[in-house]
């Protein structure tokens, strides 16, 4: 099949059917360090969102701009925040959706992956695949999110491409299908072979996008020699000669149900290979798909506007200290000033000022569409997991809550500002900065957190929003798992029987705290019936 088929029709019949037809969301994961910024930042060049290159790669400008408040990422250099990144190239809409690198905010690319239809995955050409992106490919694959591979940094000492390929199919138990190979690598590497359209790429020296050559035969060693005068043209013709015996050919349906990656070669940091990346993303990663609400399936080009919020960020802005949320819609077409029905509360609530996000800027958002991403500004009635409707009662599933794996009792230096702080936890508990956890017999909240980077935005954030100075107690209670019971009568006797190790989510879900796995499983043994989860689906 051809891998770089023309961008899929877009004739479709009703103006917001075009419009799904032309939008691509999507997210890149990767282990840290392999190039996720870079990439990031050569592909809003390429749809012109920022004028330079350096501009999201200058991360002291982006702190600056983006969270200068977070004293603690501006000392750990580290990116804790997530955002959407929309540009258009070629008359289709991309827009990415951007994951912090660090381990300890996972929970919030989790989230993130929820609102993507696809994802690119950049691996270090001299390292392979890594801990975070094979983690990061499982939550992928969870949700059957289609996968284009960029193997990055080829300018540098490189692993075997070959190796490389073998190592995502075995580890990853995914099919491979080269798109591009590499002609040389490292100090010799010189541009790619198109293998759909056998024709030359060669990088350019001033970082531009180079045009591909004219047709040519892959075992043309002269022909390639000649193109590509530093490189071993015998050795490159072997490979390519490899490549068609052994390698996969594109299977777009394969990619499409997640069993198959593309796979792209370049150098982001020369700006190579990009040009391919976002083509093959163009052509071949899916419009927005449908997504899943309670009790039906929503389609994206359905008439009536829906969407769901993955994400909410305080504070983007230093000189106005605002929250947003950040809604995936669905279906439908978002206009401005409109009304929509936030469905946990019944409530209506006017859209006055939805925005886009480019990659320094926002802009008001006159329309969105399925797949676009709104930041929608809010006081804190808009909750991560919320859904917004047209005025249909629909609940999108599947944007999930993890069990932390530290538990901490929040200790409060002036006990005076107890109910404040009580006000505080319930919103960052709602924002997604830790969990919530309220202890039955009425002892101090805890926190949950997945990593302990957490915990230190936590006191910040207290401290600098809240005046609220604390600290945190370590607690007899590891682990916490959400419990359920089809008999609602016996879930209220389990309560009652383990009353010192029960607690309420924010929703108010009851969850059992427990010292250790050994005392889940004890107690899951003497309960049956109680039905014990790490994983919940946000309401
Ligand atoms: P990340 O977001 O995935 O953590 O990676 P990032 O883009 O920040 O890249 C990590 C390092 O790798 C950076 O170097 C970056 O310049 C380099 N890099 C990215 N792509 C390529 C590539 O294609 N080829 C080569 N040779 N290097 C690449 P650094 O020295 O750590 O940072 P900086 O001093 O350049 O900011």
């Amino acid at each position: 099949m051809d891998a770089l088929a023309t961008p899929p029709a877009t004739d479709a019949a009703s103006p917001l059917e075009r419009e799904v037809a032309r939008r691509r969301t999507f997210a890149i994961i990767s282990h840290p360090d392999a190039g996720k910024t870079t990439l990031t930042e050569k592909l809003l060049l390429f749809g012109g969102a920022i004028q330079l290159a350096g501009q999201v790669k200058a991360k002291a400008e982006r702190r600056n701009t983006r969270s200068d408040w977070m004293a603690i990422e501006r000392e750990r250099g580290i990116s804790v925040v997530t955002s959407v990144m929309t540009f258009e190239y070629e008359g289709l809409v991309y827009n990415l959706l951007d994951t912090p690198g660090h381990e300890d905010f996972s929970e919030d690319t989790y989230r993130t992956l929820t609102a993507v239809d696809s994802a690119v995955m950049v691996i270090d050409a001299a390292k392979g695949i890594e801990a975070r992106t094979r983690k990061l490919f499982e939550v992928c694959r969870l949700r059957d999110i289609p996968i284009l591979t960029f193997i990055n940094k080829m300018d540098r000492e490189t692993r075997d491409p070959f190796d490389l390929l073998d190592e995502i199919e075995k580890t990853l138990a995914l099919d491979t299908a080269p798109v591009t190979w590499p002609i040389g690598r490292g100090r010799d590497f010189a541009g790619t072979f198109d293998l759909t359209r056998q024709r030359v790429r060669l990088i350019d020296p001033d970082g531009r996008h180079s045009p591909l050559s004219e047709p040519i035969d892959p075992s043309d060693t002269a022909a390639i020699a000649k193109l590509a005068p530093g490189v071993d043209a015998a050795a490159t013709a072997e490979e390519l000669a490899l490549v068609r015996d052994a390698c996969n050919p594109f299977d777009l349906a394969a990619f499409r149900e997640g069993h198959l990656t593309p796979v792209f070669f370049g150098s982001a940091l020369r700006n190579f290979g990009v040009g391919d990346l976002l083509d093959g993303l163009g052509a071949n990663a899916p419009s927005p798909r449908a997504q899943q609400a309670a009790g039906r399936t929503v389609e994206a080009s359905e008439p009536r506007m829906s969407a769901f919020v993955f994400k909410i960020q305080a504070n983007m802005d230093p000189n106005h200290r605002d929250r947003i949320a950040f809604a995936r819609l669905c279906s439908g077409k978002l206009t401005r000033g409109m009304k929509a029905k936030l469905v946990r509360t019944g409530k209506q609530m006017s859209l006055a000022t939805p925005q886009f996000f480019f990659a320094q800027d926002r802009a008001l958002a006159e329309e969105a569409y399925a797949g676009d991403v709104v930041g929608i500004p809010n006081h804190g009635s808009l909750r991560i997991g919320d859904t917004l409707t047209e005025g249909e009662e629909l609940s999108f599933v599947g944007v999930p809550s993890f069990a932390p794996e530290i538990l901490r009792r929040v200790k409060l230096a002036d006990a005076m500002k107890a109910k404040k702080l009580k006000q505080a936890l319930q919103e960052m508990a709602e924002e997604g900065v830790v969990q919530v956890f309220r202890p039955a017999d009425g002892s101090p909240a805890m926190v949950g957190v997945v990593g302990p980077l957490q915990l230190d935005v936590l006191k910040n954030r207290l401290s600098a929003e809240y005046s609220l100075d604390i600290g945190f107690d370590s607690s007899e209670f590891q682990l916490a798992r959400w419990v359920t019971c089809e008999d609602p009568k016996r879930l209220d006797e389990f309560a009652t029987a383990n009353r010192s190790g029960m607690a309420e989510d924010l929703d108010g879900d009851p969850v059992f705290l427990a010292s250790s796995a050994f005392m889940i499983g004890y107690t899951g043994d003497r309960w049956p019936g109680i039905v014990f989860t790490d994983i919940k689906d946000v309401k």
